[in-house]
């Protein structure tokens, strides 16, 4: 087990670039696979969860060949997966087991889905109860992984509300949407990301949006196309809590993937009081790019508004540790989704910053933090093996006088493999242990 130890900062400077956007390297992927031709992705994220993905296709007579972020995908068009030999693994990743649940269970063969520990735990019923009523046969033991998918069904289109606000459902039905007989409208409740929606237009297929719905066609084909993969926000967010939070710091993130469904740390920082500049905005391959220039500041505590939290639903645990470091109360209410990700991000976030002196309280939905000063930790945090928690722990040293000890670090590499080799590059003190 990996862990991490920090140690106290530079003043943080500097310009830098984060690894490619993962919900886009994931999908470039899936929909290169099935489009007729041959799609160039460059600046795919090379993390365990898009690499998962990734050997999956390869394992269903897809050829795709990688050097490095660069990646060539002979398309083998709609109907050309072949069936895999065994359990497709996907690891740590709910992003791929959630959207080939939809695309596999249009297909004429059968198939497995399994995973790690975290993935085995986490709830597919979401997909499982929309998708059985287009026709599918998936299922999995209480409705989790390792799931069984019984291909060679024909699927009819549906209307559907989603009962969370999550790109995850709608992506899985929209992918499967794309084999229905007729026309399949997904509504959300709450703006969720809409990578996919995107890259469907960019891969030629018809999507109709409209405010809170969306819907597909099924029965088109996709052609391939070249996508460059920007930076993603949510590595991103990392460095944007540590300039805001540390002394003297001024750094500028490169070419990051400022999607409007996505920038709810940015709104919620801001809100705050930090100093968040985006420059030389520019579309690229349909997605919204932009340098970010974040500053020290002083934060306070805020409620954070729930409309932003589907914008912001994987930063929480970052932007925990800019309230840890604020002056006051920050309540985040309406973010029960965190309970269900990687790890229970809401209560594991709260036992670390307890061990670091932080007061909190935990809510069914959220969680309270008053602003405070770091402490000497009692004992190491534990990550509960999520990358999220690791990576926002080590971004807490920048206000720390004492070292931070953070074990089972070993996901990182699932979202960020050079998290630390960048975070020590700008100023941050991080040495990995084995
Ligand atoms: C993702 C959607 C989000 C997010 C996950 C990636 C995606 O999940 O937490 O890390 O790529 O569609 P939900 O849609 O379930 O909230």
């Amino acid at each position: 087990m990996a862990s991490f130890v920090t140690s106290k900062c530079r003043p943080l400077k500097g310009s830098i670039k984060v690894p490619g956007d993962k919900s886009i390297s994931h999908r470039s992927i899936m929909l290169g696979s099935i489009a007729t031709g041959i799609t160039k992705v460059s600046g795919f994220l090379q993390g365990e969860d898009s690499l998962a993905t990734l050997n999956s296709f390869k394992e269903m007579g897809v050829q795709i060949d990688r050097q490095g972020s660069n990646v060539i995908i002979n398309g083998v068009g709609m109907h050309g997966l072949k069936e895999p030999t065994k359990p497709l693994n996907l690891g740590n990743s709910g992003t791929s087991i959630r959207l080939m649940s939809g695309l596999l269970s249009a297909q004429n063969f059968d198939s497995e889905l399994c995973g790690d520990e975290s993935l085995s735990m986490r709830p597919m019923a979401r997909v499982i109860e929309p998708l059985s009523r287009m026709g599918a046969d998936i299922s999995g033991p209480d409705s989790k992984p390792p799931l069984t998918i019984k291909g060679g069904k024909k699927l009819s289109s549906l209307n559907y509300t989603l009962p969370v606000a999550s790109a995850q459902i709608k992506s899985c039905l929209l992918l499967a949407g794309l084999y229905a007989d007729g026309e399949t409208h997904v509504i959300e409740n709450g703006i969720s990301r809409d990578h996919t929606e995107r890259m469907l237009r960019g891969f030629g297929y018809k999507v109709n949006t409209s405010p809170g719905e969306v819907s597909i066609l099924g029965g088109g084909s996709l052609k391939a196309c070249i996508i460059e993969v920007p930076s993603d926000i949510s590595s991103s967010a990392f460095f944007m809590v540590a300039a805001s939070i540390a002394k003297e710091a001024d750094i500028t993130l490169l070419a990051v993937n400022v999607n409007p469904t996505r920038t709810g740390v940015i709104d919620i920082l801001r809100l705050m009081g930090a100093n968040i500049e985006l420059i030389n905005e520019r579309l690229e391959a349909g997605e919204l790019i932009a340098d970010i220039r974040i500053c020290s500041s002083k934060l306070k505590g805020i409620k954070i508004p729930e409309r932003l939290v589907p914008l912001a639903i994987d930063e929480f645990p970052a932007i925990f540790i800019a309230a840890s470091c604020a002056e006051g109360e920050t309540i985040l209410t309406g973010a029960k989704e965190l309970r269900v990700k990687e790890s229970d991000r809401i209560q594991v976030m709260a036992d670390g910053l307890s061990s670091l002196g932080i007061e909190n309280e935990v809510l069914d939905d959220g969680i309270k933090i008053v602003g405070g000063e770091f402490k000497e930790q009692l004992a190491p945090i534990k990550s509960h093996h999520d990358h999220r928690i690791s990576m926002s722990f080590a971004v807490a040293s920048v206000r720390s006088n004492f070292e931070i000890n953070i074990d089972g670090v070993d996901n990182v590499k699932t979202s960020f493999p050079n998290f630390v080799e960048l975070a020590n590059s700008i100023g941050m003190s991080i040495i990995e242990t084995n």
